[in-house]
């Protein structure tokens, strides 16, 4: 076996890849409409982390090869319907409105023939070629490329809507899309891009790759919800100074102390968590190692879920902690933003723990003026922005674990590595 460098660039390792994932995006948003053009592709025109699309690449890459359907997989994977160059080198249905081909854009008349265009003037399909394979210097498939590509328009469609509902003005480090192009175009826009992503999925003719990544809209939206209706002190049979009145109930966090805030409220809010952010990242990881042929039963799959379950909740819980203690000039996007929101995330729940005065600031969701900064004050004052990363540490502490299960890699490496950085980030 290879000889494992002490200490490897996650970046670096599937850079051309990323590389590509980006360029290449951008083409997938190509319309007629240049409006809509403009406000899908612009997110993807500055700087970001492409977190998600390299979890994906390292994955295939610890992977590939150790998956009982990996030959079968190569193979299809250099097929027709995984052309990279897909969908503006192929003229066909979902093309028709391609702005490469002006003879259907160019006049109103021909918009609405009742016999397609296609039909009465034929494009030149040209003879298919199959895509020349791509140098990387890994073993990663061209379809799990184009996965890492769908992965991220999921993630920037609900930045879109996200900016919308959260009525956010910033977004990497500029005016968020609604800020700079309005609400209603920007939910087209997201929508829009949702339906691109989907037309790609299909093309990667893996159902149970289109079954994870279905699954993973929904649950971004049960999500969201969740959080809207979030934890409300009386629902949940607390009286508001926090002390519970259910039984039986524990922080589920093992300290030592008090727990006021119940099993149920720490249930809610870390299921929201996965549901909002670990759910992508799980399933896309997931899916990845399926594109690089794991069969059911497989440990492969598994151990995939299992650490984007858990780096993805992680994630999370630090991006709650930046939010009370970074601002704007690092985030790139507004600080302190989720008590404005009416939002008790980790640092506030953990505080209540300790401050029953903050019971009644969450059940009235931080309204009364001056409720903001009064629990900013209760969190400053309590253990909740430490114990929140305590609690991240141990997230990001079960992914680092579930990697032993793969064989040794500088990819496996490079996994445990965004682990570390995660927990050190400051945007
Ligand atoms: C960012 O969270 C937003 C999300 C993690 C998901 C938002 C999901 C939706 C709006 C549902 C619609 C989904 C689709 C696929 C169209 P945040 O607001 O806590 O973080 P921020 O500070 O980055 O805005
Ligand atoms: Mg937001
Ligand atoms: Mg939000």
């Amino acid at each position: 076996s290879t000889p494992v460098k002490k200490d490897v660039d996650p970046y670096a390792l599937v850079s051309s890849d990323l590389e590509h994932v980006r360029t290449n995006l951008i083409k997938l948003l190509g319309s007629a409409n240049p409006t809509l053009t403009s406000v899908a592709s612009y997110y993807f025109k500055h700087p970001s982390k492409q977190l998600r699309p390299l979890l994906v690449l390292l994955f295939a890459q610890a992977t590939n090869g150790l998956g009982g359907r990996w030959e079968e997989k190569c193979a299809e994977s250099i097929g027709e319907r995984a052309d990279l160059d897909w969908p503006l080198s192929r003229p066909d249905i979902l093309t028709d409105w391609n702005p490469n081909m002006p003879e259907h854009t160019s006049s109103f008349e021909s918009a609405f023939e009742l016999v397609p265009p296609t039909l009465n003037n034929p494009p030149h399909i040209p003879a298919y070629a199959p895509p020349t394979p791509r140098t990387s210097s890994s073993s990663i498939l061209p379809t799990q490329v184009r996965l890492a590509q769908i992965v991220e328009m999921i993630h920037v469609a609900s930045l879109l809507h996200d900016d919308v509902i959260d009525e956010s003005s910033l977004r990497r480090c500029a005016p968020s899309a609604p800020a700079a192009f309005g609400s209603k175009i920007s939910i087209l826009a997201g929508d829009f891009m949702l339906g691109r992503a989907s037309a790609a999925l299909s093309r990667l003719g893996d159902a149970e790759v289109v079954e994870l990544m279905s699954c993973v809209v929904a649950n971004l939206v049960e999500g969201e919800v969740m959080q809207m209706r979030q934890i409300i002190p009386a629902e949940l049979g607390l009286s508001s100074d926090g002390e519970h009145k259910l039984r039986g109930t524990e922080s589920i966090i093992q300290t030592a102390g008090s727990s006021r805030v119940s099993q149920e409220v720490w249930n809610v809010y870390l299921k929201k968590t996965f549901l909002k952010t670990a759910s992508l990242m799980a399933k896309s990881v997931r899916a990845s190692v399926v594109l690089g042929g794991a069969r059911e039963g497989e440990v492969w799959k598994e151990v995939a879920y299992a650490y984007g379950r858990n780096l993805g909740i992680a994630f999370q819980l630090v991006d709650d902690i930046l939010d009370y203690e970074a601002g704007e000039g690092t985030l790139g996007k507004p600080g302190g933003a989720d008590l404005h929101l009416g939002l008790a995330t980790g640092p506030a729940l953990f505080a209540w723990e300790e401050h029953p005065s903050m019971g009644p600031l969450i059940e009235r969701k931080f309204e009364r003026s001056g409720d903001v900064e009064l629990a900013r004050d209760l969190v400053r004052r309590s253990s909740g922005v430490e114990r929140t990363r305590d609690l991240a540490r141990a997230h990001a502490d079960k992914a680092r674990e579930v990697l032993q299960l793969l064989p040794v890699s500088d990819a496996r490496r490079a996994l445990e590595v965004v682990c570390e950085r995660m927990m050190k980030r400051t945007r």
